[in-house]
């Protein structure tokens, strides 16, 4: 079995690694060939997270890696390349993207749309009609902000709260049409929030929780706030949009990968198959704007309407709208379909304040912060 990956040396892409390599004796990692040493990152975050020393030493005989880019026509290969990597394959999971919230659509489009384009044409032409694994994302439901999301649902009704929700539903909405139009199977897997718990560390990607640590950060540092340490009764108060009964689902990258790989030998249903890999439990917007407290010296004040008189504070946090709108989430994401086919999917982890805080907080941003509280 020949398996190919796009996105190895992401987030999740990294934690897929380590699950097929579980299952398969060898991966073709279509790697970015713009950022380069796929190999490399990929050695260096199995030695982060302490995987058996015997698995990273068979790394180079195991990996195989194909620069590409997926916004280039035939990833940027030759048409000789293309045809012959499309051959030896027997399934593809197509986890690369670019997930700036707050990029532009074009940008986004290039990576997300064409991109999975290109990865469909790969599987289109390989002789073996190689099985595709699409990772899309629980935010294709877009603006819809509360009730319950299904996993067969599909719709931009609503419309979408940023650029990202919409090149990630103009994705998939090609993903099932190639699979109606070839007649071919395919498994879409919308995760809803990754997170971990495993510290920041500046040879690792973060996840966007830890965005938000960098988007706060520079909103502090524009009105010359960074690195204070204010006494908690002194901390300004920061009014943002929210619902105060609000929740997101953010799910355990190391979990939500487990779950995929697992879904992934669910034989085939010949059409497409979409589920939501989502925790067993929400979390309280509260706990996020807690979480943000942790990170800065602020109060946050949810508030229902904007404030038509914003301090410099808060309107520095404007300048990254692509977030803000998540606090107002209260939408339940239904997981039945994975529920049925695995049966009962808990992690046993608890994600709340203190798991958060410890995947999101570096040593540093503790150490500025701590005589605040
Ligand atoms: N993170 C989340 O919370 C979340 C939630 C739901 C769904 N998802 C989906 O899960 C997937 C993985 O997300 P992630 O968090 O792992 O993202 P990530 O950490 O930003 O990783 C993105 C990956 O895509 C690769 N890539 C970017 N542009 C490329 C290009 N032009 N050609 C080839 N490869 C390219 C990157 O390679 P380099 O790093 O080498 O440049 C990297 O391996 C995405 O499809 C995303 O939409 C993520």
């Amino acid at each position: 079995m020949q398996v190919a990956l796009t996105g190895a040396t992401g987030f999740l892409g990294l934690r897929l690694v380590g699950e097929l390599l579980e299952r398969h004796h060898s991966l073709t990692v279509l790697a970015h060939a713009r950022s380069g040493g796929a190999l490399r990152r990929i050695t260096r975050f199995m030695e982060l997270t302490d995987v058996p020393g015997q698995l990273i030493a068979e790394l180079p005989r195991r990996l195989r890696v194909v620069e590409i880019d997926l916004g280039q026509p035939r990833m940027g290969l030759s048409a000789a390349a293309f045809q012959q990597l499309a051959d030896e394959l027997d399934m593809i999971w197509h986890s690369a993207g670019n997930i700036n919230l707050d990029d532009d659509l074009v940008r986004l489009r290039q990576v997300n749309v064409e991109g999975t384009r290109n990865v469909l044409e790969l599987a289109a032409a390989g002789v073996r009609n190689p099985m595709v694994h699409h990772i899309g994302t629980a935010f294709v439901g877009g603006a819809r902000r509360d009730g319950v999301l299904y996993e067969d649902e599909l719709d931009d009704a609503y419309g979408f709260e940023n650029g990202y929700e919409q090149s990630k539903y103009e994705a998939e909405v090609l993903v099932h049409e190639w699979s109606r139009a070839h007649g071919r199977p395919v498994v879409v897997m919308r995760p809803s929030i990754l997170v971990t718990d495993l510290p920041p560390h500046p040879e690792l990607p973060g996840h966007p929780m830890q965005f938000v640590d960098q988007i706060v950060q520079n909103s502090l540092r524009s009105v010359g706030l960074a690195g204070m340490a204010i006494p908690e009764e002194y901390r300004p108060v920061v009014r943002m949009l929210g619902h105060p009964h609000g929740h997101l689902n953010l799910v355990p990258v190391e979990h939500a990968a487990a779950v995929m790989v697992q879904l992934a030998s669910a034989p085939p249903s010949g059409q497409a198959n979409t589920y939501h890999v989502v925790h067993d439990h929400d979390v309280p917007i509260r706990v996020v704007t807690a979480l943000l407290e942790r990170l800065v010296p602020v109060q946050v004040k949810l508030v229902e309407t904007k404030p038509d008189d914003p301090t410099p504070l808060e309107a520095a946090a404007e300048l990254y709208p692509g977030f803000a709108p998540y606090l107002s989430h209260r939408r339940h994401l239904d997981d039945t379909r994975v529920r049925t086919l695995l049966g009962p999917v808990s992690s046993g982890i608890r994600v709340d304040l203190d798991y958060l805080t410890t995947g999101v907080i570096s040593k540093q941003t503790t150490a500025s912060s701590a005589g605040a509280h």
